[in-house]
């Protein structure tokens, strides 16, 4: 029988993971079906219903996005070190009448950066916005990217604090602060929008001044041209602006090679998915 998966969110009209497994399975010859379930939003469990009656029926893995990612990872059996600090998952794998839980949005953001854009972390300076789910999944695959400095900012601080207290064993040159802080902080290499500003259109209160001409601007939301932050990096001079499409490819990889053991091609999905940034 063709093996079973799925992605599961609400609403999930928009979804292209379908379309990018569909892809990955023709270009390494699997035979699996890859659908797009709308999940429920009522009754408090009928989330956690779907799952375990896709699992029952011989599904083998699913993809979840908002918003249930905190509720894939708290009805997980077993669960990845990166899934645990971002209290999240995005993929799940039913084996063995067991439910693992992985995350691969920081791994994938990270390949994305270091391997499609060149652009290592290592030694670097790097800016991370935001301290919400997004930006948890990436901090520990950047932690391991090994950065000159990794900065947090935030506008509730406490959150940056709280993340920067979780990992402080393995953080290193790791610290949390708020905006107002930034202008005083001289130029980052790499900086990361990872808030959901650009999903209303709106832009975090980075001053220009964190942005080096030399170095990256990396949008999360993708397709959505260029955002009101990536519009700030343009303007003061960064050439290597850059949305999350690359991101999403890279992560939908990483799934499917969790499931199927075997990894596939990355850049001819991201080109054809990608939307021009001007
Ligand atoms: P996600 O899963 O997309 O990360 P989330 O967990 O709700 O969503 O987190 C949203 C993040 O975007 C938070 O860091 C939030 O900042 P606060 O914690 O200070 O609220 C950030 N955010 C949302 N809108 C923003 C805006 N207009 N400017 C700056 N940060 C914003």
């Amino acid at each position: 029988m063709t093996d079973r998966f799925a992605v599961i969110g609400n609403p999930i009209g928009h979804t292209k993971s379908p379309l990018i497994h569909g892809l990955f399975a023709e270009a390494m010859r699997q035979a699996i079906s890859y659908v797009a379930i709308e999940g429920p939003l009522e009754p408090e469990d009928g989330f956690e219903r779907v799952v375990r009656r896709f699992a029952a029926e011989g599904g083998k893995g699913l993809n979840v996005t908002a918003p249930f990612k905190l509720k894939a990872f708290a009805l997980a059996d077993v669960r990845s070190e990166r899934a645990a600090l971002a209290g999240a998952a995005n993929a799940l794998k039913f084996e063995g009448g067991r439910i693992v839980a992985e995350n691969f949005d920081g791994i994938g953001l990270l390949r994305d950066i270091e391997a499609n854009l060149g652009v290592p972390l290592a030694r670097r300076r790097v800016l991370l916005l935001g301290a919400g789910g997004a930006a948890r999944g990436a901090l520990l695959p950047f932690i391991g990217a090994g950065p000159a400095e990794l900065v947090i900012a935030n506008r509730d601080l406490s959150k940056g604090e709280a993340l920067v207290a979780q990992v402080g064993a393995q953080g290193g040159a790791l610290h949390a602060c708020g905006y107002g802080e930034l202008a005083a902080m001289g130029r980052f290499d790499v900086v990361v929008n990872a808030t959901s500003a650009s999903l209303t259109g709106d832009l975090p209160p980075v001053p220009p001044s964190v942005f080096s001409p030399a170095g990256t601007a990396y949008e999360l939301a993708y397709g959505k041209g260029l955002t009101p932050f990536l519009r700030l990096a343009r303007n003061a001079g960064v050439h290597g602006v850059a949305d999350g499409v690359g991101m999403l490819v890279e992560q939908a990889a990483e799934a499917f090679e969790w499931w199927r053991d075997v990894r596939p091609p990355t850049s001819a999905v991201i080109d054809r998915l990608a939307v021009p940034l001007d």
